[in-house]
């Protein structure tokens, strides 16, 4: 199937960087949010980052107009109705997100591949308030934050997701210059599995005085070659997010994930990290 017209819903901090990946690559892009103002927000996000490619020379100003004027942001899920594929990646809840299926199950056409940027929910599951012929159109598309930086992208078939579609979420993948990794459909995939075990271990080694913060990071960027430290990237996603997944992931495999107590404090103090201006980190 070729694909020519993007719906993106919801248009936050992923939604609009994957956005921003189709945009560049010349797609039509129709990004929708509940609200209009949030769906110009994305559409804002969107310009910043060209801004900071155009600082480093990889895009010029003609390139940012021609980009941003194919993104179209709404509010109606009408305007997703001629779309080849959507991507979904509203809040990470079971309720929010299948009801939104239910909506796009009516609008848009029968041959519309459906992604969900899920990073912890069954995909499977969330396919199972569809109708058989859209299950078989609906997959897993984990991207990765930000999304228009980040190469890797795991894609993640439903037990009913059908071959033509995970070919053609390849293709497309692959044409807006993603590296995909394809895995079962288990709790946190594969890159959520590895990085919380990790860093719910140099929490540990926090909370036992073991190490600072900045000496925890010190050790994994010159120690093991990461680019960046535990601490900082937990900053970075956002400590709402990363307890909620620990939570998933404590549920499906117990005792390794255990969510760290000290980031349970830091979000009951609403310290979530960069976007509240404090986590582990002051900014
Ligand atoms: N943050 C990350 O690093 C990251 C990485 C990979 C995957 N994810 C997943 O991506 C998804 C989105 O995460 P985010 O960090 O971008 O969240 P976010 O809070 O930045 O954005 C969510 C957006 O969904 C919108 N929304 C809420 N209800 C809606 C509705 N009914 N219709 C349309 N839009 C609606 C919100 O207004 C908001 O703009 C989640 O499933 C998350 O697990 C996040």
């Amino acid at each position: 199937m070729t694909i020519k017209k993007v719906g993106i819903v919801g248009a936050g901090m992923m939604g609009a960087e994957i956005g921003l990946c189709f945009a560049l690559k010349g797609y039509e892009v129709i990004m929708v949010d509940r609200e209009m103002a949030s769906a110009v927000l994305g559409k804002e996000k969107q310009a910043n980052a060209i801004d900071k490619r155009i600082k480093k020379g990889k895009l010029d100003e003609a390139d940012k107009h021609s980009v941003l004027a194919r993104v179209t942001p709404a509010d109606d899920y009408g305007m997703l109705s001629d779309c080849d594929m959507i991507v979904e990646a509203v809040y990470e809840s079971y309720e929010l997100k299948t009801e939104i299926y239910k909506k796009l199950d009516r609008v848009c056409k029968n041959e519309c591949i459906i992604a969900s940027n899920t990073s912890s929910i069954s995909i499977t599951k969330l396919a199972s308030v569809l109708p058989r012929e859209r299950a078989e159109k609906f997959i897993g598309a984990h991207f990765f934050s930000p999304a228009s930086i980040m190469k890797l992208v795991e894609i993640i078939p439903g037990i009913l997701t059908d071959a033509a579609t995970i070919a053609s979420t390849q293709e497309i993948l692959e044409i807006i210059d993603k590296v995909t990794i394809t895995c079962k459909d288990v709790t946190g995939f594969v890159v959520n599995r590895l990085f919380h075990v990790y860093a719910v271990e140099a929490c540990r080694l926090l909370e036992e005085g073991v190490c600072s913060v900045e000496d925890i990071d010190i050790a994994c960027t010159l120690g093991l070659g990461y680019p960046i430290g535990p601490f900082k990237l937990l900053d970075n996603m956002g400590h709402d997010l990363n307890i909620s997944v620990d939570e998933v992931l404590f549920q499906a495999y117990g005792e390794r994930f255990r969510p760290s107590s000290y980031m349970r404090r830091l979000v009951d103090a609403n310290l979530l990290g960069r976007k509240t201006g404090e986590g582990f980190y002051k900014y």
